[in-house]
C-alpha cells in the first residue's frame, strides 16, 4: 500500500473512524502506513444507494457504519435505551415522540394543557388521557359535575354548586324569586310571577273575586 493511494477522503474518514473506534495508534510522522485494518476493504468499492450518516463504503454494497447507526446503508439510528411508545429514533439519543408522549425516550405521558382539578394523565390505548376525579369531567377535567342539575339557565361552577341567574335560587336554581311576596297562598312560579289560588287573583294574588 502506497501513500499515493491513501489520499481519498473516504479512506481518511475510515482511518479516523477506526482510530476513534478501536484506539489504533498512528504514531510517527509517516501517517497510516503499516496500520493493520481489522477487516478487508476495497478502495474502489461502490455502494449504491450510498452509505448514510457518514458510513463508509468498504466493499461493494457494504457500508461500515459510524457508532450509533445500523442498517445496510447505515440508514437507521440507534437509541439506547430504545424509544418507547412508538417514538422514532432520529439520531443516537434523540427520539421523536408521538403526540401524547414526551421525555428523552418518549417514556412520559403528556396531556396537552395538563389535567386540572386533580385529574391524572394516563396512557389509554397509547393515547394520553386525563382520568378525572368523580366530581369533574371534560378532556382536562375542567368541568364540574352537579348531580342535581342546574335548571333555569344556571351553570355548574363547582362540584354540586350551581350559579343561578337573577330571579332563581336553590341548589338546582329551581326556586323562583318574587321580590314582592305572593299573598293568600299564591305560589311564586317564575321570577316576579305569582300563581294564585282561587278565588284570588292579581299580580300578588291580593284581589278576591266578588261573585265566588
Ligand atoms: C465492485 O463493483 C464494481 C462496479 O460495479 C466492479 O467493477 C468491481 O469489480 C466490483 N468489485 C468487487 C470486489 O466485486
Amino acid at each position: 500500500m502506497k501513500m499515493g493511494v491513501l489520499c481519498c477522503t473516504s479512506l481518511q474518514l475510515l482511518l479516523a473512524a477506526l482510530v476513534s473506534l478501536t484506539g489504533i495508534c498512528m504514531g510517527g510522522s509517516d501517517g497510516p502506513r503499516g496500520v493493520v485494518l481489522p477487516f478487508v476493504f476495497d478502495l474502489k468499492a461502490t455502494c449504491e444507494p450510498p452509505c448514510k450518516h457518514a458510513g463508509i463504503c468498504i466493499r461493494n454494497n457494504t457500508c461500515f457504519c459510524m457508532r450509533g447507526y445500523e442498517g445496510e446503508t447505515c440508514q437507521y439510528a440507534n437509541c439506547h435505551p430504545k424509544c418507547k411508545n412508538g417514538g422514532e429514533c432520529l439520531r443516537p439519543g434523540k427520539c421523536r415522540c408521538p403526540s401524547g408522549f414526551g421525555g428523552i425516550y418518549c417514556h412520559k405521558v403528556v396531556c396537552d394543557g395538563g389535567c386540572w382539578n386533580g385529574g391524572e394523565c394516563t396512557a389509554v390505548n397509547r393515547e394520553a388521557k386525563c382520568i378525572c376525579p368523580s366530581s369533574w369531567t371534560g378532556s382536562r377535567c375542567q368541568d364540574a359535575i352537579c348531580p342535581q342539575g342546574c335548571r333555569n339557565g344556571g351553570s355548574c361552577v363547582a362540584p354540586g354548586i350551581c350559579s343561578c341567574p337573577e330571579g332563581w335560587i336553590g341548589g338546582a336554581c329551581h326556586n323562583a324569586v318574587c321580590k314582592r311576596p305572593c299573598k293568600n297562598g299564591g305560589k311564586c312560579v317564575s321570577p316576579d310571577n305569582c300563581r294564585c289560588r282561587a278565588p284570588f287573583y292579581g299580580p300578588l294574588c291580593e284581589e278576591k273575586k266578588k261573585h265566588v
